[in-house]
């Protein structure tokens, strides 16, 4: 056969490639068609009259006050799956205000326990929220693999989606279906790779201990009460027993749906070379050798010692100065 004549075949295969690879974008992460009621799907954990349900139970609101924060998490456990809200955060002075959607184990194994964390880190006026991720597998408490950004929107200002995307082989965090972090399952990293079912949490605290700037700044009662909205709460989980709450749901394994396509990975580097502020992975100090897991590379020289960003630059819009490492292990949720 001619070589040229190979030409539009080459170009077909392009092309459906191309479709795939769009396809698999829109499987990646679903809309939020799965959402749940309240009722449907989960239970208060504490805070009594500070969860509150609105619009049908579709809405849920936390609050902080100087009586107590409020919680709530799923009534299932899952094994794999997507996970996500649509979150608002409380707006005004916030230090030491902590908000956080997670998923955890913790309340069945006591010491070896996995979780995968959003935690939202109030501020002191006039700089923004912060994000941070997390991750432990099977009691690593001792390991905490934290990374904070800054975001490109206000937080407070409206609804953004907060997606947890956990399969067998890789864990993506996504900020508006943008991925912002991936973890590969290792080898190196064994059983602290998340491995058995857990649940959905969403928390309003009081975490002036740690929170803003090591501590530094406290919660002030006087702008409470704090409330974090919550809607489009979407569990698409593989249900687990010993509850198996939410009703069956379409396929909940992402399995290999849950590969980035090189679009979404662009932009995830992307994100992380504007927005990262810290990451465990450049934290000489706290890891003079960074855990097995972690391929530092050229990027590691936009970091200082202690993890944290060295530009100024890295932050949400509205940062004026570079933030302090805030340190400590902070797996207690
Ligand atoms: C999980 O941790 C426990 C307690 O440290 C240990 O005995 C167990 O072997 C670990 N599991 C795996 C799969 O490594």
């Amino acid at each position: 056969m001619a070589r040229g004549s190979l030409l539009p075949i080459l170009v077909a295969v392009l092309l459906a490639r191309a479709a795939a690879t769009a396809a698999m974008d829109k499987k990646l992460l679903p809309a939020a068609t799965v959402a749940l009621s309240f009722e449907e799907g989960y239970t208060q954990l504490f805070g009594d009259s500070n969860l509150m349900l609105h619009g049908d139970g579709k809405r849920v609101h936390i609050s902080l006050d100087e009586r107590t924060g409020a919680g709530f998490a799923s009534q299932g456990a899952y094994l794999h799956g997507l996970f996500s809200a649509s979150i608002k955060l409380p707006s005004a002075y916030a230090a030491g205000v902590v908000v956080a959607f997670y998923m955890s184990n913790g309340d069945v194994y006591e010491r070896t326990h996995d979780e995968l964390d959003f935690e939202f880190l109030g501020n002191v006026r006039g700089r923004e929220w912060r994000v941070q991720t997390n991750v432990y597998g099977n009691g690593s408490t001792a390991a905490g693999r934290e990374e904070r950004y800054g975001l490109w929107f206000d937080p407070t200002e409206d609804f953004h989606r907060y997606a947890i995307l956990w399969s067998h082989d890789r864990i993506i965090f996504y900020v508006d279906e943008k991925p912002i972090r991936e973890v590969v399952r290792t080898t190196s990293m064994g059983a602290q790779f998340p491995s058995k079912p857990m649940s959905l949490y969403a928390t309003i605290w009081d975490g002036s201990s740690w929170a803003t700037s090591g501590g530094r700044f406290k919660v002030n009662y006087k702008y409470a009460p704090y409330v974090a909205e919550f809607t489009d709460l979407v569990l698409h989980g593989c249900a687990a027993g010993p509850k198996t709450g939410s009703p069956a749901q379409a396929p909940c394994d992402p399995g290999s749906a849950a590969m980035m396509s090189p679009g979404q990975r662009s932009a995830m580097e992307r994100f992380r070379a504007r927005y990262m502020t810290y990451g465990y992975c450049y934290d000489r100090v706290r890891y003079p050798a960074p855990l097995p897991e972690c391929s530092v590379g050229a990027e590691a020289a936009a970091f200082l010692p202690s993890g944290d960003a060295r530009s100024s630059d890295r932050r949400s819009r509205h940062g004026k100065r570079r933030r302090r490492h805030d340190g400590g292990a902070d797996s207690a949720l």
